[in-house]
């Protein structure tokens, strides 16, 4: 996000206004250093080291479980840490009901199950493999299962601090389940909370009083060890997101830790850009070498494995699956010029069709069991909330690049933040591999511009017929590009300037996601001319980003192959595609994936006893 526009005082009375907070914020610091007498004091070292123990060591448990009883004065202690959690207006919201009971236990576990397989059956492929392989309760391996309630009524109609925000009733109870989950740990007790049910279905079913709300379903029970790390990190599920990444100074996107100077979310994700590593590039030439196969027979997906793991420094490299593919959506000012003949609230029509699973891009991603994200970080309209958009509008759509540049260049930063943002969330959401999309009518004209900034080559050599155009629109759209260059004569040597001057919000928004995904060591496969119009601006950013590119295809359009010349690509599917929406990537995947699992699954000729040649 970019810094915030500095606030400027507009009025004589404003300026009192803002002397007089300042006067009182101050009496309010002056007010502490007249304490007088010492603090109050915290715990002792040890002590707080067992605090922060229990903490850290606090998991989520679902196997291993013990049929051992649990001693009623232990269950006791539990349940009082959980009755002296704090509470909105101390409303105590909570009951808590324990239950030991098989019959009661097999109907809860039934309707998990029934959850289970709705929510499985919701998945892409890529993710429902590994749901497969996942237990996600424990409700019949455990003595004791207790569900926490909350009473949303409890505390009569003035509860303080919940007359605005009646959700607190809920988050207090869900306070109690963590006192209740540190204080199991700390007896060694597991606790495994379950979430797959229909919350009425659950009142109904334990005969609960209908006013109360199911916070949660908790299973607890001794084990045999509590894992390190939680189990969905183990299994590859997903990752844990820094502390960095999360604390922010003053004001949202000034990310800070304490005592640390705000750094800049682009340039710290440059800095973790590193190339390939040698040791893994060497290992993998090495194992292709000796695999029960001719050598140089797999072609370039020798080439692409080996890249997998240079990036990865894992030989072999970690197959990539789960994958998801980022759609970003913009509009484009450049619209106004006619370089196209479809109207702009395509781009809106098409962001609806893809979250309705309608699109190319959700067959093809059906296919090949990738997820689909959609982030509009430019459409021209207001979209609805709908599960599945991502709502990152940086301004609705850029404007006329043939009258004035396209963006400022804050709003670049910020559309480069929002695909930066995304690489993370899919990253830290355990996918393996990502995929650029976009969509944007009139984005071809702003993709033709950056390429002829970047390949020197003439605006008519890289300007395409898109969506399908007529000569005299080509025509037509050829000139604007010129034009726009003419106007802005974007330096390539100030990526961001050239974006602003030139850019799409989409093609801004690829460039994070490009950066994000090298910084975190994670191929990024990409689509057609856009993309890889993105992937230069990115490696005028930093080079180093190619180390984790892969083109995923090449597609019908000029500018898309002067850009990959450029880049020293080469695309593994050519089959004339020229639709944009992370199409040609997500047909790439399955090769991508192959050249991986070859690396895994291939025997050497040591191993199988093959006499090489
Ligand atoms: C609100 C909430 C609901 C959860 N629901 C489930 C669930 O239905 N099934 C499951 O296996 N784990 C569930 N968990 C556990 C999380 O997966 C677990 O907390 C997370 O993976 C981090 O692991 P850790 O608790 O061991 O640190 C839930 C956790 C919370 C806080």
């Amino acid at each position: 996000m970019a810094d915030p526009e500095p606030v400027v005082a507009q009025h004589a009375d404003d300026l009192d206004t803002q002397v007089a907070d300042q006067e009182e914020s101050t009496a309010a610091v002056e007010d502490v250093r007249e304490s007088t007498g010492p603090a109050a004091p915290g715990y002792d070292e040890a002590e707080r080291e067992a605090v922060l123990r229990v903490m850290r060591e606090r998991r989520d448990i679902r196997n291993g479980f013990r049929s051992d009883p649990i001693p009623h004065e232990v269950l006791l202690r539990v349940l009082e840490a959980a009755h002296t959690a704090p509470s909105v207006g101390h409303s105590q919201p909570w009951d808590f009901v324990v239950i030991r009971s098989a019959d009661t236990r097999r109907s809860m576990h039934e309707l998990a199950m029934r959850q289970r397989d709705a929510y499985a059956k919701s998945l892409p492929k890529g993710r429902a493999k590994q749901f497969k392989e996942l237990k996600i309760e424990a409700i019949l391996d455990t003595p004791v299962n207790i569900v926490v309630t909350a009473d949303p009524t409890r505390g009569g109609r003035h509860t303080l601090g919940r007359h605005t925000q009646p959700q607190m009733a809920p988050y207090s109870s869900a306070l109690a389940v963590e006192n209740l989950w540190l204080a199991a740990r700390a007896e060694g007790l597991g606790v495994g909370w379950v979430s797959f049910f229909d919350e009425r279905e659950m009142v109904r079913e334990l005969g609960l009083p209908e006013h109360l709300e199911v916070v949660a379903y908790l299973c607890v029970g001794y084990v045999d060890e509590f894992p390190d790390e939680p189990e969905l990190m183990q299994a590859g599920w997903s990752k844990r997101r820094p502390l960095s990444w999360v604390v922010h100074e003053e004001t949202y996107g000034r990310r800070a830790l304490p005592g640390e100077e705000p750094h800049d979310l682009l340039a710290e994700t440059v800095s973790n850009i590193r190339p390939l590593d040698a040791k893994a590039l060497g290992e993998a030439w090495e194992r292709q070498k000796r695999m029960t196969k001719p050598a140089g027979a797999l072609g370039m997906l020798e080439i692409i494995s080996a890249q997998l793991s240079g990036l990865s420094r894992q030989c072999p490299p970690p197959i990539p699956e789960p994958a998801a593919v980022a759609i970003f959506a913009g509009d484009h000012g450049v619209h106004a010029q006619g370089v196209t003949p479809w109207p702009q609230e395509v781009t809106a029509q098409m962001v609806a069709n893809f979250l309705g699973g309608g699109a190319v891009c959700n067959a093809f991603a059906n296919q090949v069991g990738a997820e689909v994200c959609v982030i509009d970080v430019g459409v021209a309209s207001d979209l609805p909330a709908t599960p599945g958009l991502l709502p990152r509008k940086v301004r609705a759509g850029t404007a006329d690049m043939t009258t004035g540049p396209a963006l400022t260049r804050e709003e670049v930063k910020a559309a480069i933040e929002v695909g930066i943002e995304t690489a993370r969330d899919l990253v830290s959401a355990g996918n393996k591999a990502l995929l650029t999309g976009e969509m944007g009518i009139a984005n071809t004209t702003a993709s033709a511009a950056l390429i002829s900034v970047y390949t020197g080559a003439d605006p008519a050599e890289v300007t395409g017929r898109g969506t399908g155009i007529n000569d005299e629109t080509l025509a037509r759209k050829t000139e604007v590009v010129r034009r726009a260059l003419e106007l802005h004569q974007p330096d390539p040597a100030d990526p961001i300037g050239v974006l602003a001057a030139i850019g799409g919000l989409e093609h801004a928004a690829m460039v994070g996601l490009l950066l994000g995904g090298a910084s975190l060591r994670t191929p990024v496969i990409l689509d057609g001319v856009s993309a890889g119009a993105a992937a230069l601006v990115a490696r005028a950013i930093a080079p180093e980003v190619l180390a984790a590119c892969i083109a995923g295809h090449r597609s019908a359009e000029p500018g898309h192959v002067a850009a990959l010349n450029k880049l020293g690509l080469r695309p593994l599917v050519d089959l004339d595609l020229r639709l944009g929406e992370g199409t040609g990537a997500l047909l790439a995947l399955p090769v991508v994936q192959s050249a991986a699992r070859a690396m895994h699954e291939v025997a050497t000729f040591d191993s199988a006893g093959v006499t090489e040649k």
